[in-house]
């Protein structure tokens, strides 16, 4: 089958199920095409609280799916990749963290979204990179928390805040391994550009970075000023929207542009969130494959930490 075709069967095979294809801003640009919605992680699962369709097609990776099921148990929850995880999740193992959760029983228990459902059972409020700043400046100043798993979004919100949270030593395998030199060989060669970076980097880019924010936040700054130049700092899929709604815009992505020999490791791509294809989109809806299960009794714990959430971030 080629790409025209495969796209015109996944359009009908939408249409005949009631399905909504949702795609993270890091899935491939066909993948991020053919979706009926794309959005970061809280506008994922925003999205999955309100959608009337019958099955969701999540391209994102696992612990999205999941989300999407804990929020609608009802729906078919299917990932075209089932396997497709997240270094991050996996950096926290439930077990683990029930144990260091134990070990400090007056602390209130924020996770990131990015952690399996057994983990968001065990939390309070489980926050996003878009809203976690504002959901923790809504807590009393002397609460004393653990946030986890990932340690550089932690500590880039105990900067922000002024707070001292506990955090889990958990990361990114993406968004740590950016290149310190190569971005600043980029600062050096555009020095005009404005450096956009993720929280989930580590805190010596950050210390460099113009705008931190958020995979949607920085999307919303180069919509809003798309006269400038940009080096960012982020997994390289949200390239193709930065490009798409500013088409005249100068982006340029860390690093593989000026990597020794000019070949460029590929390291800003999630090998996770690029296991998910068309071909593998297509099967799942046509099969009504690779469903995402959750433990009726991990998800009737989950879902209150996200409810929270969702409440906290209108
Ligand atoms: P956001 O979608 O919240 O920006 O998170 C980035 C990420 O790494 C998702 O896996
Ligand atoms: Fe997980 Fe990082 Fe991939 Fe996001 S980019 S899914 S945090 S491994």
């Amino acid at each position: 089958m080629n790409s025209a075709e495969l796209i015109e069967k996944i359009k009908i095979l939408r249409n005949q199920k009631n399905a909504i294809i949702m795609a993270h801003y890091y899935q491939t640009p066909d993948i991020q095409d053919i979706a009926d919605f794309i959005g970061d992680s809280l506008a994922l699962a925003q999205q999955a609280a309100k959608t009337s369709a019958d099955i969701i097609v999540l391209c994102g990776v696992h612990f999205m799916g999941e989300t999407a099921k804990i929020i609608c148990p009802d729906k078919k929850v299917l990932v075209p990749d089932i396997n497709a995880g997240c270094s991050l999740a996996d950096s926290c193992k439930a077990d683990e963290f029930r144990e260091f959760v134990k070990q400090h029983p007056d602390h209130t228990v924020i996770s990131y979204v990015n952690t399996s459902a057994e983990v968001k059972a065990l939390t309070d409020i489980v926050v996003t990179s878009t809203n976690a700043k504002k959901i923790v400046d809504m807590l009393p100043q002397d609460e004393k928390i653990i946030f986890g798993p990932d340690r550089n979004l932690g500590n880039y919100i105990n900067s922000v805040t002024g707070r001292n949270m506990l955090l889990w030593n958990g990361a990114c395998h993406v968004h740590e391994q950016f290149s310190i030199k190569d971005l600043l060989l980029l600062k050096e060669k555009y020095p005009d550009a404005i450096v956009l970076a993720h929280p989930e980097c580590k805190s010596v880019l950050l210390k460099l970075a113009d705008v931190v924010g958020s995979t949607q936040a920085l999307l919303n700054y180069a919509v809003k000023y798309p006269e400038k130049k940009y080096i960012v700092a982020t997994e390289s899929g949200i390239l193709h929207e930065m490009k798409k709604r500013c088409p005249e815009t100068f982006f340029v992505p860390v690093p593989p542009e000026v990597t020794e020999g000019g070949v460029g490791c590929m390291c800003n791509e999630c090998k996770y969130m690029r296991m998910n294809t068309m071909q593998k989109l297509y099967e799942c809806l046509l099969n009504e494959s690779n469903e995402i299960i959750v433990d009726e009794k991990i998800a009737r714990e989950a879902i209150k930490p996200i409810k929270r959430m969702l409440e906290m971030s209108v």
